[in-house]
């Protein structure tokens, strides 16, 4: 067992544990641990931009944007957190820009913006154009401007280590175990802080944009060491992935004039969004897909509809909502624009589809995408570990894995790539702050005890249950009683299937025993990470009894604001059971209303 001691310590290279990790350099001797190379992360997989009212080309500003992102969560998300990121958005793309992040541009040369889903003049009610954008890159852009700068900065990086475990001593942060991928050694990390930015956890359900690697690893560890997770019935799906893949086709293209288009040749979204159309927020885009599938309106029957961004759609469309220019000209676009702002989108047709977006339209389907809830954290990264928001001391969250909550019950495109520079950021300062005054903790007299035991398991079952199986089982059970839409009779099927597959899974033996890149034994514990959080995400909606954002239940229609404008804490208990309790929403300007597109 190898032993290594940083002031701070972050879990995770995406944008968020990236950014952390940068500020946290600035005054404290930081390392970053990530399960993959860094700059192989899921953020390079956020597409078409990062929201900031820059008002590069037309009026915006960060209130309406806080706003839009208020009503966008269903009155869910904390207002005093949303105000800050709005605020805070426009330096920060500034910020990258600064390091280098090369930003698609106006004709005058300044920052590039398109219109996404929800962002909106709070006047006019129309479509703005706040989604900051490197073609259709640029989470790719975010990854590989922030992994030069960590670089140029020092910050240690421990690539390939899984962390496994957080270790606690009085109540406080005292670092992780993490594994060597490499060799299978154990290692302990001990710090003065720690931040887990460990990414989401979509790989739960079938039909998913999320990588490989989007486990709910970080979740799945605090949940084992009594901290409780946030809001986990709230999960997004995005409506456009494509179809039976689940890849994301970036919201980006409707931003570009893009349409959807149903079995029939409709365009539907007029019946369901009049003002915004195709541009309202995903929860509704979703649900309007799925019904539209349900009433048969899928293409040859099936479960998919269009999304068509051939250019003579684009502009038919566009002429008839009289869409125009920022100069007042009409919105008119070419194969060329189209293939120039949104190349991965077309590549990814072409190769995986052998569809041609340019002449084709493109068949999708909605795709399980963002984690609105996870480890519950105030705005400036600092954990809460009860519904009174008690911290704990040295222990950090940011970034897809942490529950702000600024995205509430449905999350807008673009804030998500705002939450892991805003966040990333504030909790990278906080806790470098944090460890100048404090000493290392004690660590625990066996500190890998707890995570090989989790590991012996897998090499000393019985062999009759097999991790492939259980995972397929419990991904189809979640997407189609734990998706789009949900009732009780439903979840409650999901959650006695999930209980039986973490039954089985106990009798999981894994076929390589050896220590080298042992990827089997790895994604044997990923796949109980995923269990936990599949139960965990069950019981925090079964409980909800209304239909808010993301979750949209079929037995209870209506939000109801009057028992349930609150944030579920659930916690696993050592007996296995799951508790829940609820804190207030936060809210300041903004007092609840019907959410109008
Ligand atoms: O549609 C997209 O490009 C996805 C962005 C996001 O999830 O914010």
């Amino acid at each position: 067992m190898k032993t290594h001691q940083f002031e701070v310590l972050v879990v995770g290279a995406g944008g968020a544990g990236l950014m952390a990790g940068l500020y946290a350099s600035r005054t404290a001797k930081t390392a970053i641990i990530s399960k993959l190379y860094p700059t192989r992360s899921h953020t390079g997989a956020a597409q078409g931009g990062v929201g900031a009212a820059l008002g590069s080309s037309e009026e915006d500003h960060p209130e309406w944007h806080t706003y839009d992102t208020v009503k966008g969560s269903d009155y869910l998300g904390d207002q005093d957190a949303i105000e800050f990121m709005c605020e805070e958005a426009v330096a920060a793309v500034y910020e990258l820009e600064h390091m280098g992040l090369p930003f698609d541009r106006t004709p005058e040369g300044k920052i590039s913006q398109r219109p996404f889903g929800g962002h909106t003049n709070n006047v006019t009610g129309k479509p703005v154009m706040r989604a900051c954008h490197a073609a259709d890159r640029t989470g790719h852009m975010i990854l590989q401007t922030l992994y030069q700068q960590c670089i140029k900065n020092n910050v240690t990086f421990f690539d390939e280590y899984q962390v496994v475990d957080l270790l606690m001593t009085n109540g406080k942060a005292a670092g992780v175990v993490a594994i060597e991928i490499a060799t299978g050694e154990m290692h302990v990390f001990q710090a003065k802080a720690v931040i887990f930015a460990t990414g989401g956890h979509g790989r739960i359900w079938e039909i998913t944009s999320n990588a490989y690697a989007y486990t709910g690893d970080g979740v799945a560890i605090t949940l084992r060491r009594g901290i409780p997770a946030e809001d986990m019935e709230f999960f997004q799906f995005h409506p456009t992935g494509i179809y039976k893949l689940g890849i994301l086709i970036t919201e980006g293209v409707r931003g570009e004039g893009g349409i959807l288009i149903n079995g029939k040749g409709e365009r539907f979204m007029e019946k369901y969004a009049p003002t915004v159309k195709d541009l309202a927020s995903r929860d509704v885009i979703s649900r309007a897909i799925y019904m539209e599938v349900r009433d048969g309106n899928g293409v040859n029957g099936k479960n998919y509809v269009y999304l068509d961004v051939r250019p003579e759609s684009v502009n038919h469309y566009a002429a008839l909502d009289g869409r125009k220019r920022p100069d007042g000209s009409p919105f008119v676009v070419t194969g060329e624009e189209i293939l120039s702002k949104l190349p991965d989108i077309v590549d990814f047709c072409r190769v995986y589809l052998g569809v041609d977006p340019i002449t084709q339209p493109m068949p999708i389907q909605p795709t399980a995408h963002y984690a609105m809830g996870g480890i519950p954290t105030n705005q400036f990264g600092e954990v809460k570990k009860d519904e009174n928001k008690t911290i704990i001391p040295g222990l950090y969250a940011a970034g897809e894995c942490a529950c702000v909550s600024v995205h509430g019950a449905n999350r807008l495109g673009t804030n998500s790539l705002l939450d892991i520079i805003v966040f990333g950021k504030h909790a990278g300062l906080r806790a470098a702050e944090f460890s100048k005054g404090a000493d290392f903790q004690p660590l625990p007299a066996d500190p890998t005890a707890f995570a090989q035991a989790q590991f012996e398991g897998f090499l000393k079952g019985d062999g009759r249950e097999n991790a492939f199986d259980i995972a397929m089982e419990m991904k189809k059970v979640m997407f189609d009683d734990m998706g789009i839409f949900r009732s009780g009779k439903g979840m409650q099927n999901a959650l006695e299937k999930v209980r039986e597959l973490k039954e089985r899974f106990k009798h999981v033996r894994v076929q390589d025993t050896g220590k080298i890149f042992n990827m089997d034994l790895i994604n044997a514990w990923e796949l109980g990470n995923l269990l936990d959080l599949a139960e965990v995400t069950t019981v925090s909606a079964l409980a909800r009894t209304e239909s808010r954002g993301g979750h949209s239940r079929e037995d209870y229609p209506s939000r109801d604001d009057q028992n349930w404008l609150k944030h579920t804490f659930a916690w696993v208990n050592e007996t296995g059971k799951i508790e829940l309790k609820y804190q207030p929403v936060t809210i300041t300007k903004y007092q609840p209303k019907a959410r109008v597109y």
